[in-house]
């Protein structure tokens, strides 16, 4: 087989809003050609689910600057958050949101002005809501990927759809690019260049109930720690209360900011009980662990498993024009009013805090905190500790902004002067397509394993954990992992064209390798912090465990390595 090869300067893996802004960046700051791959068609990047909004300070007051939104946001991360990195957030995103506006994102606007709601968690000195939420409806990250999707057609960017990463490509410590997998082709394609931003989202399809769309399998995490590289905090995943019973379509917190109030089935005002000051509006963590407390002592909808939300407080033109997805999603999938009939809600894997660690400028570090020549991460991807133990609402696309848009520009310039023998290439393009060469039988199971894998996980690395239940969790994954690797394998030689089953089993690959880690580093967080809630030890412990999980393995390796280190 000839395989094509595709040059670029720079390449980045992900069409979502971090790899799209990272590439405007790229090509504004100097005359490069980037390429940008995707597993998916653009516009169906995950971030298109995103809804509330993008967190920014428009108007300093006295009651309210990026001052103020740093220390929400480091408040929330319960001692985890990296003070450096949230500063560089809170101040760069204002400028975000005037250049989006300038390119046409259609925001919400109020008296002529881009409008702001309040979300949670989000205050002022005053300790009152503050609204920070610039929002387009709650369309905002379907909005967001048009915009940013629109510019980048009428720059130097080449993209490559329904084409999956395989595998990092490396020479001399330095990462040259990927081997993907065009899907169409059913072929490989090697792409080459100087620098690799990875910005492939989260991994909320290792649970059962999520938001995350089908893609969001960590690919681009996976690929770097198939490489060696190490995982930050990976226990921390952000459950986001208010997800649609059944469906997991997420129903956006603005909802609750509006207004809106969580009851059981009682319809008691549930949250009175658990934190009287902010009631609904309360962070997140603390909502979704009410909710599970609700549901387990039985005041929950029997049927679903759920609470319910109730709008009926909202007018329905006040819903329509502000939350019109709320409106429809109620409409389409359950045929009710939200304006007159309360929601069954319950709490969804949402967020991932963990990721690849990187430094400011989202450059991707080893184990030893040094920079990997060549490789970048950005957004859900990595984990520069903005969010820490637990992130604040409409800050995650405030991070795709800025750290696409640094990463981007940070990436220019820097070349590597080497080449890479095509001997090497080709050695690395034959252990990659090893991956791929799986029989039909053998994919035939891959979606009953992603099931077990994500019941697992839901059941052991929820809302609240537990050592026996993590351990049991890390014994299936491991047991799942030995059922994939036994499975029979065939040559290249049969037709490959659109063979999704193949995809499908990467994907479970690389949840495996990444669950097991995460599974890891909660078992060893002997405390509760954040998102991650330990039955088994109900209290943050600063002086054992104000500290990150810094987790991998060696590469071609099975051992795990896990090192906690301080924060600084
Ligand atoms: O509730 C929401 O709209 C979610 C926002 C976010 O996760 O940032």
């Amino acid at each position: 087989m000839k395989t094509r090869i595709n040059n670029h300067d720079i390449l980045i893996v992900g069409g979502g809003a971090t790899g799209l802004r990272a590439a405007l960046a790229a090509t504004n700051k100097a005359a490069v050609d980037v390429g940008i791959i995707s597993k998916v068609p653009i516009l169906r990047s995950p971030t298109a689910a995103a809804r509330g909004g993008i967190a920014a300070v428009l108007n300093r007051t006295s009651q309210d600057s990026p001052k103020n939104h740093a220390a929400d946001t480091v408040r929330a991360g319960a001692g985890l958050s990296d003070v450096k990195a949230v500063n560089q957030l809170c101040q760069r995103i204002p400028e975000e949101i005037n250049w989006l506006a300038r390119r046409g994102l259609p925001f919400t606007h109020e008296n002529n002005n881009i409008a702001q709601r309040p979300f949670a968690g989000h205050k002022k000195s005053s300790g009152k809501p503050a609204q920070r939420s610039c929002f387009a409806g709650d369309r905002t990250g379907q909005l967001l990927l048009h915009t940013l999707y629109d510019h980048c057609l009428n720059q130097p960017i080449k993209f490559y759809e329904e084409t999956p990463a395989v595998q990092l490509i490396r020479y001399k410590e330095r990462i040259r690019g990927v081997i993907g997998w065009d899907i169409a082709a059913g072929e490989p394609l090697i792409f080459l260049a100087d620098n690799t931003l990875l910005a492939t989202g989260g991994a909320g399809q290792l649970y059962e109930f999520t938001t995350n769309p089908l893609p969001s399998t960590g690919d681009g995490q996976a690929l770097a720690v198939e490489a060696g590289y190490p995982l930050k905090d990976p226990e921390f995943f952000q459950f986001h209360p208010t997800a649609l019973a059944r469906s997991g379509i997420l129903i956006t917190g603005a909802a609750r900011s509006a207004g809106g109030i969580l009851r059981n089935k009682h319809q008691q005002r549930f949250m009175q009980q658990y934190d009287p000051e902010n009631l609904d509006t309360a962070e997140r963590d603390r909502i979704s662990q009410a909710i599970t407390s609700e549901i387990a002592a039985g005041r929950g909808d029997t049927a679903d498993n759920c609470v319910w939300l109730d709008l009926t407080g909202l007018s329905e033109k006040f819903i329509r024009q502000q939350l019109p997805e709320v409106y429809t999603t109620c409409r389409d999938y359950l045929k009710i009013n939200p304006a007159r009939q309360q929601i069954p809600v319950k709490p969804a894997a949402h967020y991932w805090m963990g990721g690849l660690p990187t430094n400011l400028a989202g450059q991707v570090l080893n184990r030893q905190k040094q920079p990997v020549p060549g490789l970048w991460a950005a957004g859900e991807t990595a984990c520069l500790s903005i969010h820490g133990a637990n992130r604040l609402g409409t800050n995650s696309l405030a991070e795709t902004l800025v750290m696409g848009k640094t990463s981007g520009e940070k990436m220019v310039g820097r070349t590597s002067h080497t080449e890479l023998p095509t001997k090497d290439l080709e050695n690395q393009l034959q252990t990659a397509l090893k991956k791929l060469c799986f029989s039909n039988t053998a994919t035939n199971k891959v979606d009953c394993w992603r099931q077990q894998l994500q019941t697992a996980f839901g059941k052991q690395m929820g809302i609240v954990r537990e050592a026996e239940g993590l351990n049991g969790l890390l014994a299936e994954i491991d047991q799942l992992t030995r059922k994939v690797e036994k499975q029979k394998t065939d040559s290249l030689q049969a037709d490959r064209r659109y063979r999704f089953d193949l995809i499908r089993l990467l994907e479970l690959k690389n949840m495996l390798r990444l669950g097991r880690l995460a599974g890891r580093a909660a078992l060893a967080r002997q405390e509760s912090r954040g998102s991650h809630y330990r039955a088994d030890h109900p209290e943050q412990n600063d002086i054992r465990y104000q500290a990150h999980s810094i987790i991998g393995t060696a590469a071609q390796q099975n051992k795990i390595f896990y090192d906690r280190v301080k924060t600084e």
